[in-house]
């Protein structure tokens, strides 16, 4: 008999529900009523998130099966409306209480359509366009099956060896903090209920980005000041902008796992910060307690995890094995599981799971936004505004730069194994995780071809191996040599291969990787104009190739539409105008290196020699080889009048921008700040405002900044945000060392 107990559970959520009453104490006493119902198996089951990746000792029967006897709450690596309608009617109509599984998947930088890697996107600095692709991206899961993303990634870091610093939004808390107001509303929207909205998740809490030595999954050591200044603050933005998750960092925070971490997650997250939504371990943070050990066995793991505020266990399905056991021996209150489930059930119910479990599941739907026209053009958009010119050099005895390259050029010869390659234009999730196809997208040499005439005679030679680490290919540079001398102009691709970067991928050497450098050295001989595309994930030691050649172009990995975003940089269709969100070192040996560093005892500032007895080195100076925020243009622009102003009841800084080239552009105009005294040691500047604007030729704008005392506080000694009065260096400019300075003095 068809068990209709389901029915009328649901039946009494749905009518609280569709009443449109979205009164939580209503939803929460239905939800108390579903809880008590229960049993502690079925509780202990909706914090048990498992995994459809059948190479996970969990091949896809066992998947069924699991759900059909109602051990599942969540799913992930299980995409589509068909899989995901068929295990959700299985959970709906066969198991004891019908309670929906909520399907979670990676969905970092879009789901069939790839947008650019987060740290390209965070070079943009345009915070609706970062927003938008999120929201296309929630489009499209939502369309097929998926309720929550492993998004955004907020961790800070100032390591580029570290695979990950793909993922987030580079090495400033205040920018990463922006960004990441901008992607939880993207993703979540205005009601998670809408069937077009994903639940975000902020990862990974925290401090993950300060991986010693730059090796994934290292246990970095920061203070709690750091935590604060540095890796708290764009969790703190998340979780303002009313993200529905978190996600626990494989990390230790002062040597206590996250998963482990009662003060992490009670005192800092939840009595702190306020969150109430759902945390999620990583996957099998709880089994690796014992790999850390400190924990004896699976069950002691379990036992911290709860007790610590873990509420949902990644994968390693410890809370389904031991729990129920745990609380029978009375070592678990049973109050600690009813308070998890019951967050766990009222992110379901804000989803709208409980008033339509099949709403996410319409193939008319999926069919319709998955690769959508309007998301493609919405990628190849936020790709070309990722992008960051490095170098335009102008040709020799000519007004001319080298860049914008006429579309009629004689001739091309286009160099390079990343020219034609097209997963390597995908930042790591897209290329090896999530439903991006691989074949979708517009490689570099395709791109070019597209843009230019019917006339123009475009070559393609490969010029080395690039297949990992070794060098590979060597034999092949003089013909690319010879393709070099017989063309007008070479287009370079250089980079990294997409595996290379993203998690677990972690480099000790900056250098590009495999015969590149070689490849460099020999073009650089030819003398012929070298315009270098770098496609990578992250920063790399480009010295040798910003020296040899006259124009270099920061693609990053732009996604599906690449190769027809840089198209449209090199050839006029559209000015650059990306800011680096992240400091270019010289070499290896100055990371961690970036620009907010705090002022030390010695000089530090204006050397440029190699001093002794300075904040510096004695075989190179401490400068990056690009600062952050640097970003250069087709046009130029001048910075002057930087005034402010006292009259006004909220102090403000103004400058004068002008647009003095010859093409209209986009400039973003940064503001930063310096605390002449202060308690403690603070940097040298701070990035405390920006705005992205848009200029014609020849336009000037006034921009203003108010000055309010969040841009003037910092963590004073009893760790809590302190504003004095006192002298403040106010600095305004186009990037962080080009920057026109004032004195404000805060009474
Ligand atoms: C991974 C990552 C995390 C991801 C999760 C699920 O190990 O650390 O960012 O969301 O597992 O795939």
């Amino acid at each position: 008999m068809k068990n209709i107990l389901p029915i009328i559970l649901l039946a009494s959520l749905t009518i609280s529900c569709t009443t449109k009453q979205n009164n939580s104490d209503k939803t929460m006493n239905h939800i108390d009523h579903l809880l008590s119902q229960m049993t502690l198996k079925e509780k202990i089951a909706q914090l048990n998130l498992i995994t459809a990746l059948d190479d996970y000792n969990n091949p896809l029967e066992n998947v069924e099966d699991k759900v059909r006897n109602g051990e599942v709450g969540h799913i992930l690596k299980s995409n589509g409306v068909k899989n995901n309608f068929y295990l959700q009617k299985i959970a709906i109509e066969e198991s004891r209480l019908g309670i929906p599984i909520m399907f979670q998947e990676d969905v970092i930088h879009g789901y069939k359509t790839a947008f650019p890697g987060p740290l390209a996107e965070a070079a943009s600095w345009n915070l609706e366009r970062i927003e938008q692709t999120a929201a296309a991206a929630a489009k499209e899961a939502t369309a097929s099956g998926i309720q929550l993303t492993y998004a955004p990634m907020v961790d800070i870091t100032r390591d580029p060896r570290w695979g990950r610093i793909v993922e987030g939004a580079g090495e400033d808390p205040y920018l990463g903090s922006l960004i990441a107001k901008a992607r939880v509303k993207g993703f979540q929207g205005d009601n998670l209920a809408d069937s077009s909205t994903l639940m975000a998740c902020a990862k990974h809490f925290l401090g993950y980005g300060d991986a010693m030595a730059g090796i994934d999954y290292n246990i970095g050591d920061f203070s709690e000041r750091e935590l604060r200044e540095i890796y708290l603050p764009p969790f703190k933005a998340a979780i303002e902008s009313g993200v529905g998750s978190m996600m626990v960092a494989y990390s230790a925070i002062d040597g206590v796992p996250a998963t482990a971490n009662k003060w992490l997650m009670q005192d800092l997250l939840r009595d702190e910060l306020g969150f109430d939504g759902i945390v999620i371990s990583d996957w099998r943070t709880v089994s690796n307690l014992v790999k850390t050990g400190v924990a004896t066995n699976n069950k002691d793991a379990t036992h911290q995890a709860i007790e610590a505020g873990l509420d949902i266990d990644m994968v390693s399905e410890l809370y389904v094995q031991n729990l129920e056991e745990l609380v029978n021996e009375g070592k678990v209150d049973i109050k600690l599981i009813d308070k998890a489930v019951r967050r766990v059930l009222k992110a379901k119910t804000d989803l709208g799971l409980f008033d339509d479990p099949y709403v996410y599941f319409d193939s008319v739907r999926e069919k319709k936004w998955v690769m959508h026209p309007s998301h493609l053009e919405l990628s190849r958009k936020a790709a070309r505004e990722s992008m960051v010119l490095l170098k335009n050099a102008r040709l020799s005895g000519q007004e001319k730069h080298l860049l914008p390259l006429s579309k009629s050029v004689n001739s091309i010869a286009v160099i390079g194994p990343l020219a034609t390659r097209q997963k390597d234009l995908l930042s790591w999730w897209a290329a090896n995780h999530s439903q991006a196809d691989k074949n979708d997208v517009v490689s570099l040499l395709h791109g070019i071809k597209a843009a230019v005439s019917s006339s123009t005679k475009v070559t393609y030679t490969e010029g080395i191996i690039l297949e990992g680490f070794e060098k590979k290919g060597l034999e092949l540079i003089p013909a690319a040599i010879k393709a070099a001398k017989q063309a007008d102009v070479v287009i370079l691709a250089l980079g990294e291969e997409y595996w290379m970067s993203g998690e677990g991928g972690s480099i000790s050497d900056i250098t590009l990787p495999g015969a590149q450098p070689e490849l460099v050295e020999a073009l650089a001989q030819t003398g012929k104009p070298v315009v270098a595309v770098l496609i990578n994930g992250r920063p790399f030691d480009i010295r040798k190739t910003v020296e040899s050649f006259d124009a270099v172009l920061e693609a990053w990995q732009p996604g599906t539409m690449g190769g027809y975003a840089i198209a449209d940089i090199l050839f006029g269709d559209f000015n650059p105008c990306g800011k680096l969100p992240v400091t270019f070192p010289q070499n290896t040996g100055q990371i961690p290196i970036f620009y907010n560093i705090k002022r030390g005892s010695h000089d530090f500032e204006g050397i440029d020699l190699k001093d002794r007895y300075k904040n510096n080195y004695l075989d190179i100076t401490h400068k990056p080889l690009f600062p952050f925020g640097f970003g250069l243009s087709y046009t130029t622009f001048e910075y002057s009048n930087l005034r402010v102003n006292t009259d006004t009841d909220i102090p403000t800084v103004g400058i004068k921008v002008t647009n003095s080239g010859k093409v209209d552009g986009f400039e973003v105009v940064q503001l930063y700040i310096k605390d002449i005294v202060t308690q403690v040691a603070t940097p040298h500047k701070q990035l405390k405002g920006f705005e992205r604007i848009f200029l014609k030729a020849g336009e000037s704008k006034v921009v203003t900044f108010n000055i309010t005392d969040d841009k003037l506080s910092y963590i004073g000694k009893e760790l809590k945000p302190l504003i004095e009065a006192g002298e403040f260096e106010i600095m305004v400019g186009g990037n962080s060392e080009e920057l026109l300075k004032v004195v404000y003095i805060r009474k």
